[in-house]
This record gives C-alpha cells, structure tokens and sequence, in this order.
C-alpha cells in the first residue's frame, strides 16, 4: 500500500493527492485522504483507483486545510470497498489512520475492542488501530501511538492525525517502509520518496520500531518505548523527473526504453583501469569471499528470475556450489546454511517481505547476506552485511524491467568480484567477461532500435489465448521471464519450459498455431546448446507450433525453422540474458496494449508486496 502524511503551508489535499500518484504502484484497488480543517476531520475514500477518488473529490471538495493523510491500497483483510478502504476513524471520529501491513494479533484485537462497545465499521485490521489510538489519546498523539504499537503483533506502517491535534501527523513502523521528507516549514510521511520528491530531497530514514511525530517546523523521533531515536538524514540523488512519463504513454514503455542507461549506470565506476572489478563499496573483505563454500540466492517475481541466472555464472566463475529459492519457500523448509555460505538476496523494491523474511532467517543461521537492491536505504539493504545497489532509478511500471538488466548486471558483477577475489584456473575468462560487459549498454540500444516487427506480431497475436516459451541454459530463466511478463501483463496462459524438458510433458500441449517463443543460445561457444535447441524448434514446428525465434545476427541455422525471426547482437552465451529479454518486454507490454489493458497497473497485482 502507499501512504502520504503532510503537514506546512501548501493545500494538504493538493499534496497528499499528488503524492499518491505516485505511489499508485504499491496499489490500486482503493484509495483515501483526510483532512483536518477547523478542528474536524473530512474524510473521502472509496473503492478503485485514484481517479475514482479524485472524481469524488472534484464534485464534493474537503474543506480546505493544511494538514492530511492518504492511501491507496492492496487489499489484504477484507475484499476492495469503500468500507475496507483507508483512512479509517474510531466511534468519535476523532482519530484518523491509514496502515501498510498486516497486524497479526487483529482477531484478539477486534474481539476485546467490540466488548468495550466499540462499533467495527470494516473488515479490515487498521480499523482496530483507529479506535485503540482513539481510547489511548490523551493529549499526545506520539505517546499514544508508541503506547498502540506495543500492542501490536506483525508488520505495519500506520500513520495518524486526530482532530484535536492541529499541526501534528504520527508515524510508525514496524517492518514496513515509511520515510520522512524534510521541508521548509512543512515536512512530509511516504512510504517511498517519490510521494514528496517534487517538494524536498532532503529525508529521513526511519528505523525499525520507531514513531515519528511531524510538525510544521520539527520532526521528532522516538522508538516504541518513548526514548530518543537515532536516525539517519540523506539526500535523493534523483529528482522528480526521474519519476514522471517524460512524454510516454505508459511508464513501462519510458523504463523499456531507459535500459541502456540504467545498465551503463550500474556498471559505471566499478570496473578498473587495470580491467578488474572495484566493488569496495561491498564492504565485504576478500577473505570473506575467500572462505564461503556455497551461495544461496533468494528473491521473488522477476528477481527471482535474475536470481537463476545467476547460479549459472557463479557456478561457472566460481566453482562455487550455488543455490536459488523463492524467498517466500526458503525459511520454511529449514534450509542448511552456516558462517560460510553467502547469501544473496535480490530486490528492486527492498522491501518484499518474503525476501526480508528470508534474509532475516540466514542471519539468524549465521550465513552473511549481501543485497542487490535499487531502492536505497530501504529494508533489506538494512538489514544485510553487504550492499550491491542497482542503479536503474525509480521503477514505476509494476511490472519490472530495467531494474531487473540491472540486476543481472549486479549478478555478474558480483559473480565475477567472487571469482576474482578467490583467484583460480578461470581468472582469463573473468578479465575477458569484465571487458565484454561493457558492451551492454550499446548492445540493449541496438535491440531496442529494432523492435517494430516484434510490436507489430505482438498485435496480430492480440487475440490468442496462450504462449509458451523455451529456453535452454541461461535462456530457461529467460523464458521463465517472458512468461510471466506476459501474464503479468495480458492475463494470458503464459508459461516457460526448458527446450529439454518440453518432450518429457509440454509438448502434449502443442497445437496447430500455437505461438512458441524460443530463445536460442550463441552458436559460438557451446554450439552443442545451439544445436539442441534447434532440434527441438523443429519438434515443435513439426507438431503445428507457430515458432518465434530469438536468435543471434549470423546465426542461419534457425532460419529455416522460424515463423518469425527476432534477431539479437551476438554475446557470449552468459551474457545474452541482457539482450535476449529486452523482445520479450516489448513483445508482452504491446500485446497487453492491443488487448485493451493498463499495463502498468495490471489487476491484481502490486510493485512492491510488504505482506508474507
Ligand atoms: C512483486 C512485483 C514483481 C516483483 C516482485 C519482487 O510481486 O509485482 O514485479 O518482481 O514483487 O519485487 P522486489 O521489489 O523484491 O524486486
């Protein structure tokens, strides 16, 4: 969920609405503000996205005020409606909160509020929050936060104003994101900085357990029990353009188009003039390095996917035995780890709760954790030993893309800094890879410059019902990709198979015009993938598949064999996952665009999951 708190000089509402644009992304399903204006509080919410608040809004306007609160939601207790949406009021309608999380202790909670008579209005868990701060207010609203969250069981940003507070907004969180934007004469309470990001670059981090009480002209931060909190202040070193369409339709199209930036930046200063990578900024000494005697990459969603491939390149660098989980499976399974495995966890938002969940039970096990994450200072990166972050800017469009080239970036940086830092038999191969890298960004532009065929068979699929890609290697991973773009995207059965393993079940459901995206390896190198692969392009076709194939300039082998041809620079075999997915993106945003959907808000789904 996003959330907004502002107070200062400015029309609240005006900033708390514009905020929540730009939060839009942690969720859509509903959303609300309130305002407090001659010492009452005006609330509007209702079910849908923003603009349905704001249609409300324009035919019956809040009175005017400088202070406020707002949320748009991703609905966990109880389904998407006025009711359930935020901000939520205790009996009196005195105390207003909005809430990111899940508070687990709810039932208990909700149980002893209805037997002090209390009349729950909703079904969600925040409403809870609204009247035991109502019941707790005696005068300061921090005290009677921090007295609340004592209380509270589980994960949860909630933030509050009450009508007899004139000029103060409460926060407080618990594993959930919230930070403060310093202004002059008014400060700010997001869950992301792009809430306030036009206003200030100046924030505040908050720490885990905190409340933090904003005024006009102070912000004071205490932890749960009421002592003096330490904080850490920094600079956004993006503005808010950075986080606006800059003339596209859609932001996913302006992040497709951003990757060849966004991979030269990740690159940008972390490989030597001596042609070996500089990664001090790890903090993660060599001997470290040296000793971990297995790698346990953990991620959701897309990153999860960066997280496959890399295990191919670390092993291969490496030498080192390298596993991959979906954060949410890892913890439960009691999963072996020591002082010598090393953890990887990777995050565009860095605040996934499966992932940090994750994280935290390695530490718990003694392993180190090292964070690929784009969002600085956010949770995981906190709460790791090591930081790699990607520097792709702001990802907007739910579904990701340029955070996830930049996380393959950092996948193979790390990968080979563990090679390099360990020494051995494949160190040649390493400085040849360093050099090669830094061809991405180039080679991403090219694909890029040549996608109009790949738009224009997206169309002419619009009204097919499903897709399957294959992939070998490297490529499996990406296929896996492709697929879930697609579902992500044009809520179509996607689903993605390694080439080998399609004769073992999948190719029964091959039919007459099934399209079938293949993604081909180099056929320099390990021509035997190549040749594979090409064997089963023909089983497939031969079985009535319309075959979409993904393959190298000059590689003629496949011509035959394709219905459609999408060609990429030729890369290294490791390598290609930069290039090869960037048809796949553009290939799953058109054919969601041509069937009429908002790509990026697909339903159902939100950017940044803070919820286990
Ligand atoms: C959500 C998003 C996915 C994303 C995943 C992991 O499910 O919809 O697009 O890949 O979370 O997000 P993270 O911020 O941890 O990379």
């Amino acid at each position: 969920c996003g959330i907004v708190g502002y107070t200062g000089r400015e029309a609240a509402l005006d900033v708390v609405i514009e905020g929540l644009e730009r939060l839009e992304y942690r969720g859509y399903d509903s959303a609300g503000v309130t305002v407090l204006a001659d010492g009452r509080l005006a609330t509007e919410k209702r079910a849908g996205k923003l603009a349905v608040l704001r249609k409300r809004l324009a035919e019956d306007p809040l009175p005017a005020a400088t202070m406020g609160i707002g949320h748009t939601r991703w609905a966990t207790h109880g389904g998407p409606t006025d009711a359930n949406a935020h901000p939520h009021l205790d009996d009196a309608q005195r105390v207003a909160v909005v809430h990111n999380g899940i508070i687990e202790n709810f039932a208990q909670l909700r149980a002893e509020i209805a037997e002090r008579g209390h009349t729950l209005r909703s079904e969600t868990d925040t409403e809870v929050v609204a009247h035991l701060l109502g019941e707790a207010y005696e005068g300061d609203l921090a005290e009677a936060m921090r007295a609340v969250c004592r209380r509270l069981d589980g994960a949860f940003t909630l933030v509050a104003v009450h009508a007899d507070a004139p000029d103060v907004v409460v926060g407080a969180r618990r594993n959930s994101p919230l930070v403060v934007g310093r202004g002059e004469g008014e400060n700010f309470l997001a869950s992301d900085v792009a809430a306030f990001i036009a206003y200030t670059r100046e924030a505040i981090e908050l720490g885990q357990d905190q409340v933090v009480e904003l005024r006009r002209d102070g912000v004071t931060v205490t932890n749960f029990d009421g002592s003096p909190a330490e904080v850490r202040e920094y600079h956004v070193d993006w503005d808010a353009s950075a986080a606006e369409k800059g003339g596209y339709d859609y932001f996913m199209l302006k992040e497709i188009a951003e990757q060849p930036k966004a991979v030269a930046d990740t690159l940008l200063g972390r490989i030597g003039t001596d042609g070996r990578l500089t990664l001090d900024e790890l903090r993660m000494p060599a001997s470290v390095l040296r000793e971990v005697d297995k790698v346990v990459i953990v991620a959701c969603g897309t990153a999860f996917h960066a997280g496959l491939i890399a295990k191919y390149v670390i092993e291969h660098w490496t030498r080192v035995p390298c596993e991959v989980e979906v954060a949410s499976e890892f913890r439960y399974r009691d999963p072996i780890m020591n002082d010598r495995t090393l953890v990887i966890a990777i995050s565009q938002s860095g605040e996934t709760m499966d992932t940090l969940m994750a994280v935290r039970h390695a530490r718990e096990q003694g392993a180190k954790v090292l964070a690929i994450c784009n969002t600085n200072g956010s949770t995981i990166p906190r709460e790791s030993d090591a930081v790699l972050y990607t520097h792709a800017g702001p990802e907007v469009a739910v579904a990701s893309t340029k955070a996830f080239l930049t996380q393959l970036v950092a996948c193979y940086l790390v990968a080979l800094y563990l090679g390099q830092a360990r020494g051995g038999r494949r160190d040649n191969e390493i400085l040849t890879v360093i050099a090669q890298i830094g061809d991405a960004p180039k080679q991403v532009e090219q694909v890029l410059g040549t996608m109009e065929p790949v738009r224009a068979l997206a169309r002419s699929l619009a009204d097919t019902h499903a897709v399957l890609f294959l992939g070998r290697h490297v490529g499996f991973p990406v296929a896996l990709e492709g697929a879930l773009k697609l579902k992500e995207l044009a809520y179509m059965h996607a689903e993605g198979f390694a080439a080998g393993e399609l004769k073992h079940g999948p190719i029964a459901l091959i039919d007459d015009g099934l399209p079938v995206v293949v993604v081909v390896p180099s056929p320099r190198g390990r021509s035997i993938l190549h040749d594979k692969i090409v064997s089963n392009i023909q089983e497939i076709r031969a079985r009535g598949a319309r075959t979409i194939v993904i393959a190298e300039e000059g590689d003629e082998a496949v011509v035959p064999y394709a219905d459609h041809l999408v060609r990429i620079p030729a890369t290294p075999t490791l390598l290609q996952p930069l290039v090869s997915t960037v048809p796949l993106q553009v290939f799953a945003c058109e054919l969601a665009t041509a069937k009429g959907h908002e790509v990026d808000q697909p339903r159902n789904l939100a950017k940044s999951v803070t919820v286990e």
